[in-house]
């Protein structure tokens, strides 16, 4: 018989390493400032600093977070006992892996090197060198991302039978200059999320079947996928990832179905939505009827202490608006109303986080 479904005690967090160890970040770019530091702080992680070629963008993260900027790459890697935190462009990973410290802990951020080949010398460098790597893919470390699978593994849902994401969205590629000219983008970095959690949530598929194509109206390679991702006659599951739906936010969707047996789940994936002030996540679950779970309750806590990185001061005092995308991506979590969404992408990536500080 399955158990009664109490939405309270659904999972949303991941258990934190009992002696967590120092944390040295490669990379002062804007994920590093938007959530890497936001999630350490709080998740209550010790970062003993970072290093960046550019010691201009090295110098103002360091001070806003009182932390050390290391003078070059070998001072970075000569911290004993670090994980290392590589916040870099894709194409910059395997140098970085090859010079770390045999066995040393590694978390690296998606995409996995830019393509398959880069994806192998990386796994092989992993290997040769015994590093304990695992790859920034914060998505279904996220809380409600957590918590659906917890209601998947206790049966609420019986056997999955479906799996449906649907966006319709536009995103401001421009916000990452490093990606301009890269040939693979929509999967590469940004459904590459989604399939990295379906794995998680109903495991690998048999096969699949992509197409992933760019849009006349600018340069990005590509920002239109539709896959059908094959798991034989019994489980459904197809994404259609359209990110030039720029036509207002009124038929705007970025959302998951999760269809079973028994019951059925909803996702919306708020952050995603009017990129980056964001909207606040949603997860709805039937098992008997539709219910909006409540999702971690710290969220609203934690935007105190976040500072705003803008302004210098504690986000949720600080009142002064920027207009500028690009100013707001770098600017002050509160002011730009970013609230749950952005937070729980930090919660996330502090989870994300926790799994190889454990190591
Ligand atoms: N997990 C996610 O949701 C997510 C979101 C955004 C970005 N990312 C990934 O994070 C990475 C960085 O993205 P970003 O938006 O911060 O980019 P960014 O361009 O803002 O920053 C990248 C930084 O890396 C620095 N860098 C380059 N080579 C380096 C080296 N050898 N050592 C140390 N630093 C070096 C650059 O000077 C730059 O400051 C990318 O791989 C991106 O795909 C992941």
């Amino acid at each position: 018989m399955t158990e009664h479904f109490d939405p309270a005690t659904l999972r949303q967090w991941w258990p934190k390493p009992a002696t967590p160890r120092s944390i040295v970040i490669f990379g002062a770019g804007s994920i590093v400032g938007d959530a890497h530091l936001p999630a350490y702080r709080n998740a209550g992680f010790p970062v003993l600093g970072l290093y960046d070629p550019n010691a201009d963008k090295a110098r103002a993260l360091t001070e806003t977070w009182g932390i050390r900027a290391f003078a070059s790459e070998d001072e970075a890697l000569a911290v004993k006992d670090a994980v290392f935190d590589l916040a870099t462009p894709p194409a910059t990973h395997a140098a970085i892996l090859s010079k770390l410290p045999f066995g040393a802990a590694a978390l690296i951020q998606k995409p996995m090197g830019s393509n398959l080949t880069a994806a192998t010398e990386i796994l092989d460098i992993c290997r040769a060198r015994q590093l304990k790597a695992a790859v920034n893919f914060q998505l279904r470390f996220a809380p409600m991302m957590l918590a659906l699978k917890d209601a998947v593994e206790r049966g609420f849902l019986g056997e999955i039978v479906d799996f449906d994401a649907w966006l319709a969205l536009a995103t401001p590629w421009g916000l990452w200059p490093f990606l301009k000219g890269l040939p693979r983008i929509e999967i590469a970095m940004h459904s590459i999320h989604y399939l990295d959690f379906i794995r998680g949530l109903i495991g690998n598929p048999l096969g699949v079947h992509a197409k992933t194509i760019g849009h006349p109206n600018h340069d990005v390679a590509q920002t239109r996928t539709a896959a059908i991702l094959d798991y034989g006659d019994r489980l459904r599951c197809v994404l259609s990832v359209n990110h030039d739906h720029d036509f207002g936010r009124k038929f705007q969707a970025c959302e998951f179905r999760i269809s079973g047996t028994k019951g059925a789940a909803y996702v919306k994936l708020g952050v995603n939505l009017d990129y980056p002030r964001g909207e606040p996540d949603e997860l709805w679950i039937l098992p008997s009827r539709w219910r909006r779970m409540g999702l971690r309750a710290a969220a609203r806590r934690m935007v105190s202490r976040c500072l705003c990185q803008s302004h210098g001061q504690p986000a949720a005092l600080c009142h002064r608006r920027r207009r500028r995308p690009d100013r707001l991506r770098r600017g002050c979590l509160a002011d730009h109303g970013a609230g749950r969404s952005r937070l729980s992408i930090q919660r996330a990536a502090g989870d994300a986080a926790c799994a190889i500080a454990k190591v």
